[in-house]
């Protein structure tokens, strides 16, 4: 029998802490090997990859990717399922998925809801996969599923603050918060002021303006802030972690940094979107704008995305995600234009279904933007996503006899054709993609699974199989959790 089934030579490997020239050598799907470069040269295996210089890092965990969600928000529903959209995460660099199990307001129980979701991505999978539970319902019997929950092996939740099928009001989600601390449960919360919203959209509608463009009127900055600093308040006083989804203003990231200056587990994550994408992309002709609404919006301009970059550099951030959220264009029965009709040529802004897909470019967009340092660079993307939610150093690390031999191998430095992205390139069940036409200078050349070779860029591209992804059972929280620990003391206050 071969010593190894893979070995990867001649790689730059970066993980959150280091950074240098490793081989690396796998055996039954783990990482048994980092070693010096070329302390492998000969050894036997069943497979040799040669790096060539590229970098060589753990397969990107993208932690917010909506795939196969019942249509909650009127028309319009997600185009992809758990395997078109695991199917575009590989071949995009991400080896690891977590998506959502979303409990309607209309369902008691958050188990029935986490059962329908595993039938759901069963047997279907690429990569490996967990769901988070979107609860829209606390009540008594979901409040008291959380730890079955846990023994399930689900570690973290969502709540919305916005949005009429999901929304949940302030004593809601303190009794999510309570139980969630008692669970040792991570709590994801979009925080976006729901009256703010419908008063703005009110206002709009009042005026006649209905185009895309006003998508981004209505959700205006402070409706995102002032949320966010709630939901900081609120985890304070319930002392226990929250992470903020999502966040696109500058505002926001200044709460969420002077509550992590005070001590407090607050956890922050941005997407593609607020980095790349401002509010003119919803002003482009006719419904064009469409493809880029999404929930917050892209914002002002430059200095709103220079404000994201700079809390992803000083460390205020703790992840990027996609937030894949797909609806087809040109789809009038459950994509974006469901909305168009004779009255209203280019739809009403508030009916469009919010999202948008990026589960296959998070990775390459922000590595080719050459802002971040890489070890940091892996730690946003890869690292920290499996600290926050459970899984690391099975994931999100490359530790000999514990990490799985997830990989993302990159071009070597200036090697790669540049490209200018087309959507016919991508993987995902999606008819566009919000960065068509920008130019690529590095892409995943190989995705590797617990040693598997899924996508093989040069070569036959995806050779990943459905159903090769497993069910990942997470633990708690590996970052700093409540400060005081114990039960919750009312006599404290
Ligand atoms: C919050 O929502 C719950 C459930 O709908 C409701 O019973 C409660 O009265 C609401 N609280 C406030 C302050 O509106």
């Amino acid at each position: 029998m071969a010593r190894f089934d893979l070995i990867i030579s001649n790689g730059v490997v970066i993980t959150a802490e280091d950074l240098g020239q490793y081989d690396i050598g796998i055996k039954d799907g783990k990482i048994v090997k980092v070693v010096a470069k070329g302390s492998l040269k000969g050894a036997e295996s069943k497979r040799v990859i040669d790096a060539q210089g590229g970098y060589v890092m753990p397969g990107g965990v993208d932690a917010h990717v909506h795939l196969e969600e019942p249509p909650l928000f009127g028309k319009g529903s997600t185009a992809d399922n758990f395997e078109t959209g695991t199917r575009s995460a590989v071949c995009g660099g991400t080896t690891t998925v977590i998506a959502f199990a979303p409990q309607p307001k209309t369902e008691d129980s958050l188990l029935d809801v986490l059962k329908e979701t595993h039938l759901k991505a069963k047997d279907n999978c690429y990569s490996d996969y967990s769901f988070h539970l979107l609860v829209g319902n606390p009540s008594e019997k979901a409040l008291g599923e959380f730890a079955t929950l846990r023994e399930e092996g689900i570690s973290s939740l969502k709540i919305y603050m916005t949005y009429e099928a999901l929304r949940l009001n302030d004593s809601q989600i303190l009794d999510v918060l309570l139980e969630a601390r008692k669970q040792g449960i991570t709590t994801m919360v979009h925080t976006e002021n729901d009256d703010i919203i419908n008063w703005m959209t009110k206002q709009l509608e009042n005026r006649k303006l209905f185009d895309p463009k006003y998508h981004a009127t209505s959700h205006p900055a402070v409706a995102e802030f002032e949320a966010a600093y709630r939901a900081i308040c609120l985890s304070e006083f319930i002392d226990v972690p929250i992470l903020i989804v999502h966040v696109s203003s500058p505002v926001a990231v200044k709460h969420i940094r002077e509550a992590q200056s005070r001590g407090l587990p607050i956890y922050a994550e941005t997407c593609p979107q607020y980095l790349f994408l401002t509010k003119k992309d919803l002003d482009k002709p006719g419904f064009e704008g469409a493809k880029c609404i999404c929930s917050p919006p892209p914002r002002d301009g430059p200095e709103d995305q220079e404000g994201i970059w700079i809390g992803l550099i000083d460390g205020t951030f703790t992840v990027i995600s996609s937030d894949h959220c797909p609806f087809r264009f040109d789809d009038s029965v459950n994509g974006k234009k469901t909305v168009l009709n004779e009255e209203y040529p280019n739809g009403r802004f508030k009916y469009i279904p919010n999202g948008c897909p990026g589960v296959e470019t998070r990775l390459s967009l922000t590595l080719n933007a050459d802002r971040l340092e890489l070890k940091r660079f892996v730690e946003l993307t890869s690292t920290n996503v499996a600290k926050l939610y459970g899984l690391h150093p099975q994931k999100g690390a490359l530790v000999p006899e514990v990490s799985d031999a997830d990989i993302v191998i990159w071009y070597p430095p200036g090697e790669m054709e540049e490209f200018e992205l087309d959507n016919s390139m991508l993987h995902h069940n999606v008819d566009y993609s919000p960065y068509e036409g920008r130019k690529f200078a590095q892409w995943p050349r190989f995705t590797i699974i617990r040693g598997e070779v899924v996508w093989d860029r040069d070569g036959e591209g995806l050779v990943g199989k459905k159903g090769f992804g497993k069910f990942l059972k997470r633990a708690s929280s590996s970052l700093a959790g409540s400060r005081q620990g114990g039960e919750w003391d009312i006599n404290e206050f």
